[in-house]
């Protein structure tokens, strides 16, 4: 019988002792972020709500930074690193010449079901170092909020997650899993904070988004003794915490002896697909490969295929400082979607800056989703894994790029990053359904 070589595992000994910081090879430093105009400063606010570990790496240049030891453990604990597959069954069905290759990448294996694991675990044991008792946060997806109840209860901290009530009301099991580990949750726009009460008042049916949501993490962090806000994306310690998937990754494409022409993700603020391809855009940037990078978004929140590249907040309340940006408008309306974690305004400044330096394409699939999830059930129907929907944007646009290649006769070794499960999601693959 033939051996299938489709893993590409490292040891726990070759977990990343370092993340990879983007902004020291950058050939122009970030555009830093400023206060508008009129009302307090943002800038000052700052570190009232976020924890001091994580404000000093966000406006660093080192390009190395060290991972904590007490991180490495819980890193290990929740089962990294984790495997790189070659899709091999996928290629067979695509009917796919040797010279296209598709890899995957498995953060779905994480212990709550996506890639958030690997910025919460590092957030909440800065927060316990620091001496806070509590974390708040938004969640859109509802992985983001499982993630972090999750590491808050490894390092005994309480937890409070304000959720986008689009996705809170057909999420029960997520809702019982962050329950599970200790977490109070809110429907968001909730009666918790100033900011859900007006929304509530204008509009009691409001499906809310993440911009509402991070404006009422951020304000109920602000009015309770020992809270801390902890972020799920956007910003770039956020980043730099997942840069260990695409570290994992170089290493992982060195036992396959292959080499990665096009990376792709889903992308909603952009930590996932940050994560992964930080390090490879690192390495062009240095000369030391070439390589493509392609991001997956929904027209419902196109931030960087129609988004302008200019000052924004990241919230809808205008609580963040300016960030310069890929954005839609902080408080710009986005049509519901079953993947709820993309459907966010803006794109991570770091990714932005790519993107302003073309190195970073990016493509929009329409909000009926059709397309996604048809293209999501083929992968489902060889591989046999099940991805989010959020992570789902990824593998279409992979199969995608693959049959393009195909059809033109050109060589490709496409990775793509499968940023979580689909689990608890199951009524997004369910419902809308009219597949191709
Ligand atoms: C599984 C999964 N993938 C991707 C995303 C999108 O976020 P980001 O672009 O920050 O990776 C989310 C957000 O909730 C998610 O839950």
């Amino acid at each position: 019988m033939s051996e299938v070589n489709n893993q590409f595992n490292l040891p726990v000994n070759q977990l990343p002792k370092r993340w990879y910081n983007l902004a020291a090879d950058l050939p122009e430093p970030l555009p830093p972020p400023t206060d508008p105009e009129e009302g307090p400063s943002r800038l000052e606010m700052l570190p009232k709500f976020l924890l001091k570990s994580v404000l000093k790496q966000e406006s660093s240049t080192d390009r190395w930074i060290n991972i904590p030891e007490g991180i490495r453990e819980l890193f290990i604990q929740a089962g990294r690193p984790r495997p790189l597959m070659r899709a091999l069954r996928l290629e067979k069905a695509l009917k796919l010449p040797d010279n296209i290759r598709l890899y995957y990448k498995r953060e779905d294996l994480s212990p709550t079901g996506s890639h958030k694991v690997n910025t919460a675990l590092a957030q909440t044991y800065y927060a316990a170092k620091e001496g806070f008792p509590e974390v708040t946060t938004e969640t859109g997806a509802g992985q983001w909020g499982s993630a972090l109840a999750y590491a808050a209860s490894l390092n005994g901290l309480k937890c409070r997650v304000f959720w986008v009530r689009a996705a809170y009301r057909w999420k029960p099991g997520r809702r019982t899993l962050m329950n599970l580990f200790g977490a109070d949750v809110f429907a968001s726009p909730s009666k918790e904070t100033e900011f859900g009460r007006k929304l509530l008042k204008e509009n009691p049916q409001h499906v809310g988004s993440l911009g509402i949501a991070i404006s009422e993490g951020i304000e109920d962090a602000l009015n309770r003794d020992g809270s801390i806000y902890c972020l799920g994306s956007v910003l770039s310690h956020v980043l730099l915490h997942q840069t260990v998937i695409g570290l994992e990754t170089i290493e992982q494409f060195k036992i396959a002896e292959d080499n990665p022409t096009l990376l792709i993700g889903c992308f909603g603020g952009g930590s996932n697909f940050g994560g992964f391809s930080l390090p490879f855009i690192g390495e062009v940037l240095q000369g030391k490969r070439e390589c493509n990078f392609l991001a997956a978004q929904s027209e419902a929140s196109p931030n960087l295929v129609k988004g302008k590249y200019i000052y924004d907040h990241g919230d809808h309340a205008g609580l963040t400082p300016l960030l310069k940006m890929y954005s839609l408008g902080h408080d710009v309306e986005m049509p519901e979607i079953w993947a709820e974690g993309i459907r966010y305004s803006a794109a991570a400044p770091i990714m932005s800056a790519v993107r302003k330096m073309d190195m970073l394409d990016a493509v929009a699939y329409p909000v009926d989703e059709v397309h996604v999830y048809s293209q999501a059930r083929r992968f489902i129907q060889t591989e046999g894994f099940l991805p989010a929907p959020e992570s789902s944007y990824g593998v279409c646009a992979a199969i995608d790029k693959a049959l393009e290649f195909k059809e033109k006769g050109e060589d490709a070794v496409i990775a793509f990053n499968v940023s979580g499960h689909g689990f608890l999601d199951m009524q997004a693959f369910a419902k809308p359904l009219k597949l191709e």
